[in-house]
Formats: C-alpha cells, sequence, structure tokens
C-alpha cells in the first residue's frame, strides 16, 4: 500500500477518535460502574457481580507446604510452595503446561474437546509435583478464572466460559467435583486434596494481603479482565467479605464500531463487554480490525500482503507490545513486523501509522480499567483518606510497554482527591501465591 502522508494520517486520526474516551466520558462511565457495584450488592439487576469469598483476609503469618493449581485462558500451572509466615514464601517446584498448541498439536479448549481430558490434563500438570518428591495428603488450593456460582470453599459451578473456551461439558458443572474425579483417574487423589477454590482476582487479592495489611483490590489484566475488592458491608449484612465483581461483564459502556464488530463474531455476543475492549485475548483482534480498516479506506493492495489481516485473531497482543515497543528512529522493528507477519514492506508514514494505532487501543485498555479502579475507590472510600493497597496481576499489564504509566494517570486523573495513601503493586504469581496461602488457611 502506498499513500499520502496526509491520507493516512487523517484516516489514523478519525480511528484514534474512536478509541479515545475524553474526560468526563470516563468520568460518567465511572459512575456509572460505581452504581453497578452498588446495585449488585444490594442484590438487584446489575451487569456485574458480587461474589462473596468464603474466607477473610490471612493474618500474613500462614505456614506450611501447599499446593496450587491455576487454570488461566491460556496455560495451567501447577505449584508446590512453602509459606514461611510474615508475608514470605518459596517455591518449591512449578509445572506450566499451554491448553492449546499453535500447531494444533493439542486443544483442550476447543469444542472438540471434552470434560475429562481438559480435567485430565490439569490433574496431569499436578502430577509433575509429586514426581521426586513424596507427597500424601497436600492440601491445595484451585484458581478458577471464569464466572462460577460458588456454594462453598470446594464448590463451585461454571455459569458459562469466557475468554473464547468451548470445552463442552463443563458449564453447569461443579469444578472441583470434576478435578477431583480426574485426580482419581490419575491416581493421585491421596497425594493432593483440594480444600478450595477461588478466581483469581481473589488469589491475587489473598497474595498481596498475605504480605500488605491494606490491601483493597486484586485484579488480573492478562488474557481476561476482572477485579476483586474488600466490601464492608456485604449485600447489607454487616459482613466484611472479599467480593469477585467479574467486571469484565461490565456494559455501560461507549462502545465503537471495531467493538460491535467483535462483539458480534464472538462466541458469545453481548457478554463480557468490557473484557472484549480491554483485555489480552482481544487487544489483538481489535487491532486488526483497525488494520483491517485503515487498508482499505483507500487504494486497497490486497495483493501486497499475504491475507493474514484478513484472518480473524490472526494478530496477538503481543505483537502490538513489539509495535509499541519500538522506539528506533526509522520503526524498525515495525518494517521487520509487516515483512514477516504481513509479508509488505511498509513505508516510513505507514509503520507510524500502525505504532499509532497499537499505542492508541493498548491507552484505552488502561483508561478503561483505571476507570474500574477509580469507581471502586471510590465507593470503599468516598473521602479518599485511607490506605489501599491495589494489588494486579496478569501478562497484559506486565508486559505492555506504557501500560503501568497510562493506568497509574488515567487513574490518578479520574479521582477526585488527592489519595495519598494509594499504592500499586504488581503480584507475580499472584493467583497462585493466594490460592496456596488460602489451602494453608483452611488447613
Ligand atoms: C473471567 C474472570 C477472571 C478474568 C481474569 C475473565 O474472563 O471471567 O473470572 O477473573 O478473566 O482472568
Amino acid at each position: 500500500m502506498s499513500y499520502m502522508y496526509d491520507e493516512i494520517y487523517l484516516a489514523v486520526d478519525n480511528i484514534e477518535k474512536e478509541f479515545t474516551y475524553n474526560h468526563e466520558q470516563l468520568l460518567s462511565m465511572r459512575k456509572l460502574f460505581q452504581h453497578e457495584i452498588e446495585k449488585s450488592n444490594r442484590n438487584e439487576l446489575s451487569s456485574l457481580k458480587n461474589d462473596r469469598f468464603y474466607l477473610p483476609p490471612p493474618s500474613g503469618s500462614e505456614k506450611g507446604l501447599v499446593a496450587s493449581l491455576d487454570l488461566g485462558g491460556t496455560d495451567v500451572r501447577a505449584f508446590l510452595i512453602e509459606l514461611n509466615g510474615n508475608g514470605s514464601f518459596r517455591w518449591i517446584k512449578r509445572a506450566n503446561n499451554s491448553l492449546r498448541t499453535k500447531d494444533k498439536d493439542h486443544d483442550y479448549v476447543s469444542e472438540q474437546s471434552s470434560t475429562e481430558k481438559l480435567f485430565d490434563f490439569q490433574a496431569q500438570t499436578l502430577a509433575t509435583l509429586t514426581e521426586d518428591y513424596p507427597i500424601v495428603g497436600l492440601p491445595m488450593g484451585y484458581v478458577f478464572s471464569y464466572p462460577v456460582q460458588q456454594d462453598g470453599l470446594d464448590k463451585a459451578v461454571l455459569i458459562r466460559w469466557v475468554k473464547e473456551i468451548n470445552t463442552p461439558g463443563v458449564e453447569g458443572e461443579d469444578v472441583v467435583g470434576l478435578l477431583k474425579q480426574a485426580l482419581i483417574r490419575n491416581s493421585l487423589a491421596e497425594q493432593i486434596i483440594p480444600r478450595v477454590i477461588m478466581n483469581d482476582t481473589i488469589g491475587t487479592f489473598m497474595a498481596s494481603a498475605y504480605i500488605y495489611a491494606d490491601t483493597r483490590i486484586g485484579s488480573v489484566i492478562g488474557t481476561g479482565y476482572n477485579s476483586a475488592y474488600a466490601e464492608a458491608n456485604w449485600k447489607g449484612t454487616g459482613e466484611r467479605q472479599i467480593v469477585n465483581l467479574e467486571c469484565g461483564n461490565f456494559d455501560k459502556i461507549v462502545v465503537n464500531r471495531y467493538d460491535e464488530c467483535l462483539d458480534a463474531q464472538s462466541s458469545y455476543p453481548g457478554q463480557q463487554k468490557l473484557e472484549k475492549m480491554v483485555s489480552g485475548y482481544y487487544l489483538g483482534e481489535l487491532f486488526r480490525l483497525a488494520l483491517v480498516d485503515l487498508m482499505t479506506i483507500d487504494k486497497v493492495h490486497t495483493k501486497d500482503h499475504n491475507g493474514v489481516l484478513f484472518e480473524p485473531y490472526s494478530i496477538d497482543t503481543r505483537e502490538l507490545s513489539i509495535i509499541i515497543a519500538d522506539q528506533s528512529q526509522d520503526l524498525t522493528e515495525i518494517k521487520q513486523w509487516g515483512l514477516v507477519r504481513l509479508e509488505m514492506n511498509l513505508e516510513f508514514n505507514e509503520r507510524r501509522a500502525i505504532k499509532r494505532l497499537a499505542e492508541t487501543i493498548a491507552r484505552r485498555s488502561a483508561c478503561l480499567i483505571a476507570m474500574t479502579y477509580a469507581a471502586i475507590l471510590n465507593y470503599i472510600d468516598p473521602k479518599g483518606k485511607g490506605k489501599h493497597v491495589i494489588a494486579i496481576n496478569g501478562s497484559l499489564y506486565k508486559k505492555m510497554p506504557g501500560y503501568k504509566e497510562w493506568l497509574r494517570e488515567s487513574l490518578f486523573g479520574l479521582l477526585d482527591k488527592k489519595w495519598d495513601g494509594l499504592k500499586i503493586e504488581f503480584l507475580q504469581e499472584g493467583p497462585a501465591i493466594g490460592a496456596a496461602v488460602a489451602a494453608c488457611m483452611v488447613e
């Protein structure tokens, strides 16, 4: 493709406008988000949930050898952890397996897979922990990062898959029960005992609370997006609870035509609207849709590239990180990306346009998530006087260049007061640590 300088900039300007909110729009969404929290906490219809966890925050003095299993959007991971009290811990062993491989060598999360296969795969990942390590009756915390109906410490029924996972037979089932059956099938039932199940945001909250007593929000910004927070009066009962909002489903939100297109073509149209605008699973696809638009606005040179851009989900959010990270004068990395991925020799103005597009989409994600934090903080502490730690986990937050700064700047811009006591902490492996802490508390 070859555009005049002005043409391409005008086009990017227009797309950029569609992906940018002004302060008033963000403030108004912040209010709507807060309103949804309040409604949900009053048991009124809301796009947010208000699921309490069945344990209080830890004291920080928990000790013991425990396991955790984390079923995320892309991997299943198992950990053996020693908690030493005083907020400290030591990794003993870990195992990590992808749920699907690019070459389709295996795929446990498609419609062609089965419940048994998916849960056996998790059990087999856990089995790695027991190799060369004599284990009997090891308590385990299970991190399950999908919307569930939780009816106790170790019972949670999957309401519906999200993050484009489609393994049949799991929705409507108690996933702890399914895991226990898989442990029996794999002769592990005596070694590893699932004690407690939790969402990854709750896990992140628990891990953070083990280290920082002032933890108020646990959040995951990765393949999916969600946050949990400390509620002082859960559903009017006067109880303090850690509450999972499932806030990827927030829907009082201003969307653009790319969001609409992505939603319409997704596995669950109309659901997880916020998540589809902010999380790692979807940002690459939003970028692809916008880029196709940019390339077709004027002179369409479909012959110039290999068709990758016309394949849904062909662009990974990690590629956005590479594009955004390119600080070279000549935008060499982007040039290389164009050659390898699109088989196109992108001109300099095109490379600049692509970089701006990627940044715009990633920055909008950070601003929207900041909006949700501002709403939660404003709800739990309207005067902004307290001490609060927001604990964050997730690959998008960790790896996307500029993301932390955009999020922080946008968050403070949306809080009316000074919030001197506010801290943001990144917690590597937060969910796994939190699950271990919770398992230890139950034990
Ligand atoms: C799930 C949440 C989870 C979040 C982050 C979302 O897709 O619905 O339960 O906490 O992803 O992993």
